[in-house]
């Protein structure tokens, strides 16, 4: 579905494009444009897998027209939002069938619950009551996916991504509710579910694998703790992003900045973004390049390459965690602030540079972005991650290249 003051908008856009205007502000709006006249904007329903992508896309929507000062831009993106919303609805009304989806739905749930519009109230009751049915592991860890398609394939699979979708959503549910220890016992079963993937997953380097299979019966599962075998750049980013979002959805609640479960995922993330600044400069001086990479500990080796879509999202989650002051100023003498800062600037401008498109008639383009990877397979190897498809144009790589940019724009005035 096109949206016809969108396309108006698109035109704004681009007028300003031919005047010479390339400021990282304009390139995150002329993205979410050229997304637009794609015509990737609205749900395919019946995908289970289209979710988590107009999760992200609503997320660079909703951020880059913000607190921006109201332009002509902003003005015309904003009616989007609720349209593409809505057209969701029809995909999330029963709760049976949605707790046969991926926790991705969830992403959608978030959206709904911050436009703070009362049309969506009934689409979040059943998206929450779906949360009741979800399976769980022995240790309370979440399922990814209860697909009763393919059950033996996903049973007791717990995916990293998942967290993008559900520890923002369970944060945030909790201000429509009117008991006053609600948002502290909502911020505690989103810490519980990333701390259970954390202390599966984590590698001494402090980089995360994909998931675990809590039945250890996919032959990629180590015997001991279940954990899967590669650190796969997009999975520790939405893992990352999740965190950040809970973050910041915690922060604005006066009763919980500052309380202990506050503070100790707060520094769950650091530790975790720290770890992939040391990726990343570890990248440069190995290949001269310091993008994120398909399979993050590996650069340079065979096969492996630069991913769009994770490097874009930790450009923002190390951009937004620095101005939101998430990082404490100094660990071991570094200034964590100023490295999250200068290595993100740089996978900005090299990534861009590798993958960025840009049509004369203002439109752009990015490559580079992976398809997706499950753990569903009985193998999950190196060779597997790396030998997956990309894409052009995937929405998670261009709503991801919209989020950086709004990122570095600020960083920049
Ligand atoms: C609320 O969402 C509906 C779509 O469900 C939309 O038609 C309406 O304009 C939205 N209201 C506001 C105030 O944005
Ligand atoms: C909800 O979905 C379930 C499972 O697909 C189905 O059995 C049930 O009939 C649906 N309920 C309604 C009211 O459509
Ligand atoms: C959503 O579900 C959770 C857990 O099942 C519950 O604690 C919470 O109160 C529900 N939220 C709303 C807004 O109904
Ligand atoms: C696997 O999931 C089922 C359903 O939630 C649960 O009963 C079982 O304890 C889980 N097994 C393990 C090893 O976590
Ligand atoms: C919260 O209270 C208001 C006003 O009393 C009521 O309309 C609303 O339904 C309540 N919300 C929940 C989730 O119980
Ligand atoms: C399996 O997990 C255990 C416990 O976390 C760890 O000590 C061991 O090194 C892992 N094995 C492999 C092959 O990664
Ligand atoms: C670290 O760097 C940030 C950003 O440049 C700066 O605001 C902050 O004061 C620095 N902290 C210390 C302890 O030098
Ligand atoms: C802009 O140019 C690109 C590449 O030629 C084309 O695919 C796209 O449809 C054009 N967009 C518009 C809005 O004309
Ligand atoms: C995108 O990348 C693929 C794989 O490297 C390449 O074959 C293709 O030509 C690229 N597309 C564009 C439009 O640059
Ligand atoms: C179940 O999932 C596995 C692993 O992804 C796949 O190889 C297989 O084709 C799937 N089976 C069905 C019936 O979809
Ligand atoms: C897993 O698949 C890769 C190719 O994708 C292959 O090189 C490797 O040998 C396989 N490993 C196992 C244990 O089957």
């Amino acid at each position: 579905m096109k949206l016809q003051q969108f396309a108006a908008i698109a035109v704004a856009i681009f007028v300003s494009f031919a005047n010479g205007d390339t400021s990282p502000q304009d390139l995150a709006l002329r993205m979410l444009a050229s997304i637009e006249n794609r015509g990737q904007a609205t749900i395919d329903s019946g995908a289970s897998t289209g979710f988590i992508q107009v999760g992200l896309f609503w997320q660079a929507l909703a951020v880059v027209t913000e607190s921006a000062p109201s332009t002509v831009e902003n003005d015309g993106l904003r009616p989007l939002l609720s349209e593409s919303l809505a057209s969701s609805i029809p995909s999330l009304m029963n709760s049976t069938r949605d707790a046969g989806l991926p926790l991705d739905r969830f992403s959608l749930g978030s959206a709904m619950v911050a436009s703070q519009n009362a049309s969506f109230l009934p689409t979040i009751e059943a998206l929450n009551a779906s949360l009741e049915l979800q399976p769980r592991n022995e240790n309370g860890g979440l399922w990814y996916y209860n697909n009763l398609q393919n059950l033996t394939a996903y049973q007791n699979l717990s995916y990293l991504d998942g967290m993008y979708s559900f520890a923002p959503y369970i944060t945030i549910q909790a201000s429509l509710s009117n008991h006053s220890s609600q948002p502290l016992a909502a911020l505690e079963m989103a810490l519980e579910q990333i701390q259970i993937l954390h202390d599966i997953c984590v590698r001494p380097s402090g980089l995360l694998v994909h998931g675990y299979d809590a039945l250890k019966a996919h032959n990629w599962a180590n015997q001991t703790s279940g954990a899967s075998p590669e650190v796969w750049g997009r999975s520790l980013a939405w893992y990352s992003l999740g965190m950040l979002n809970t973050l910041e959805i915690a922060a604005r609640s006066p009763t919980l900045k500052g309380l202990e479960t506050f503070e100790t995922l707060r520094s769950l993330f650091q530790e975790t973004m720290l770890a992939q600044i040391q990726a990343a400069e570890h990248s440069k001086a190995m290949t001269n390049r310091p993008g994120v990479w398909q399979v993050v500990d590996r650069p340079g080796n065979a096969g492996n390459f630069v991913e769009a879509s994770s490097s874009f999202m930790t450009v923002y989650n190390l951009l937004r965690g620095a101005r939101l002051h998430l990082f404490s100023d100094s660990k071991e003498g570094q200034n964590c602030t100023n490295s999250a800062q200068s290595i993100a600037e740089e996978i900005y401008a090299t990534v861009s540079q590798q993958y960025l498109i840009t049509y004369a008639n203002g439109t752009l383009s990015l490559n580079g972005t992976s398809s997706v990877a499950s753990l569903s397979p009985q193998n999950v190897s190196y060779e597997y991650y790396v030998s997956r498809p990309t894409e052009l144009d995937s929405l998670i790589g261009t709503s991801a290249f919209s989020l950086a940019s709004y990122e570095m724009g600020k960083l920049q005035s």
